[in-house]
C-alpha cells in the first residue's frame, strides 16, 4: 500500500529509478483537463475548455464551472484511458492540481485523483499549477535535464519570474503588483469589443497593425525590483481610445494599431524584465511558459533578447502553454521520481504559492 496519509509533502533524497506512468487531472479553472504520460512520452492529452460557456456572463462562474467539470471528466477520463493504450492498473500514480485556482474547481480534479488513488491503491500527488507551467518548457521526449534557469511565467491569473534552481527550488524574484499580462490583453480586447480570451484576438490583429502608432507607458521598467505593473498600460489604452474620434473607433486599421501599439509595450516590457532578472541571476538559461507565451511575438522577442545577450533560451512548446493536463503530468512524474508523494488528506489551496 504506496498511499500516504501522514507524509509530508517534500521529496525524498532517494530517486525511483524507472520512468513512471503517471495520470494527471487539471481543473484548476474553467478547462478540464486529463493526460496520461509515460516517463517524457505524452500517451494522452485530452481537454474541454467551458471559454464559450463563460463568456456570455463575461467572465468564470465558479459554480457554474465546477459543475462543468464533472460533465466532462468522465468522458475525458475514458478517451484519455482509450488514446493512452493502457488499463488503470498500469498507472503508477495519479496527480491532480491543487492550487492555486477556484477551490470548487480544484476540489473536483483533486477528488477524482484521490478516488482513483484509494480505489486502486496506487499514490497520489499534488501539483502546483505554477510549477506545472514553469517545468512545462522541459517536457521534450529528448530527456532534458532541468537546469538552473530565470522562469517568466506569463498567464491569465499570473505574472511571475521565478529563479528555478531544480526541481522542488523556487525563488520567486518578482511578480505583477496589479493585473496579469494575460488579464491585460483580455481587459483590453474586451475594451476594443473584441472576443474572450483576448490573447490571441489582440496577436492576430497586431500583426497587419503599425505598433509605432501609440505611444503606451512602459511601467517598471525600468525599476531597481523585478515586479511588473500591467494596469496603467491598460488604463492608457482606454484614454487613448477615448480620444479617438467616433470614425477612427469604428476602423478596422486603428483597431489593429491599438493592439499593435499594446503588444509592443506588454512584451517589451515582460522581455526587459526578464532580461534584467537573468543577468542579476547569473544563470544561462531563461524558460518561457504560461496562456500568454503561446504569443509569437513574445517568443520571438524574448529568444533574440536572449541571443543578444548570450543567454539560450527554451520556451513551452505550444500546444503546452494554455492549461493542460500534461504539464501537470510531467511536473507530477518530476516529482514522483524524485520520491516524492502527497498524503490524500492533504487539502486544496486556492492561494497555493510556488515557493
Ligand atoms: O495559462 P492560461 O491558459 O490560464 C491561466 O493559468 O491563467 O492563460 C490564459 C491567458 C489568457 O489571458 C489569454 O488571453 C492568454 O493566456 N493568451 C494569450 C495568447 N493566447 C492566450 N495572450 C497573448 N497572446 C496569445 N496568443
Ligand atoms: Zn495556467
Amino acid at each position: 500500500m504506496q498511499v500516504s496519509f501522514a507524509g509530508s509533502r517534500s521529496c525524498k533524497p532517494e530517486t525511483c529509478a524507472t520512468l513512471s506512468t503517471i495520470f494527471a487531472l487539471e481543473t484548476s479553472c474553467d478547462e478540464t483537463a486529463i493526460a496520461v504520460t509515460r516517463g517524457r512520452e505524452l500517451l494522452a492529452s485530452e481537454i474541454a475548455s467551458q471559454t464559450a460557456l463563460h463568456e456570455q456572463y463575461g467572465g468564470v462562474v465558479p459554480e457554474v464551472a465546477s459543475r462543468n467539470h464533472l460533465v466532462h471528466a468522465p468522458r475525458l477520463l475514458a478517451s484519455a484511458m482509450e488514446s493512452a493504450g493502457i488499463s488503470f492498473t498500469e498507472v503508477d500514480c495519479f496527480a491532480a492540481t491543487s492550487g492555486p485556482g477556484l477551490a470548487t474547481s480544484l476540489m473536483i480534479g483533486t477528488s477524482i485523483a484521490k478516488g482513483l488513488a484509494i480505489g486502486l491503491r496506487k499514490p497520489y500527488l499534488a501539483v502546483n499549477h505554477l510549477e506545472g507551467h514553469l517545468l512545462s518548457p522541459f517536457f521534450s521526449e529528448r530527456p532534458t535535464p532541468i537546469e538552473q534557469n530565470v522562469s517568466l511565467i506569463v498567464s491569465g491569473g499570473h505574472t511571475l519570474l521565478v529563479e528555478v534552481s531544480e526541481v522542488n527550488d523556487y525563488r520567486v524574484l518578482g511578480r505583477t503588483l496589479d493585473d496579469a499580462a494575460g488579464e491585460a490583453f483580455d481587459k483590453v480586447a474586451k475594451m476594443l469589443g473584441l472576443g474572450y480570451p483576448g490573447g490571441p484576438e489582440i496577436e492576430r490583429r497586431a500583426l497587419p497593425g503599425d505598433a509605432t502608432r501609440f505611444e503606451f507607458p512602459r511601467s517598471m521598467v525600468d525599476s531597481n525590483n523585478h515586479n511588473f505593473s500591467f494596469s496603467g498600460l491598460k488604463t492608457a489604452v482606454r484614454y487613448q481610445l477615448a480620444k479617438l474620434s467616433d470614425g477612427e473607433r469604428g476602423d478596422e486599421e486603428t483597431i489593429n494599431d491599438v493592439c499593435a501599439s499594446f503588444q509592443r509595450v506588454a512584451i517589451e516590457v515582460l522581455v526587459r524584465k526578464t532580461i534584467a532578472a537573468a543577468k542579476k541571476s547569473r544563470v544561462g538559461l531563461v524558460t518561457l511558459s504560461g496562456g500568454v507565451s503561446c504569443n509569437d511575438a513574445l517568443r520571438t522577442a524574448l529568444a533574440a533578447a536572449c541571443e543578444s545577450v548570450g543567454l539560450r533560451f527554451i520556451a513551452a512548446p505550444r500546444t503546452l502553454t494554455t492549461d493542460n493536463a500534461a504539464m501537470i503530468a510531467f511536473a507530477a512524474s518530476l516529482r514522483f521520481e524524485a520520491g516524492c508523494v502527497s498524503r490524500v488528506a492533504e487539502e486544496i489551496d486556492p492561494n497555493l504559492a510556488l515557493a
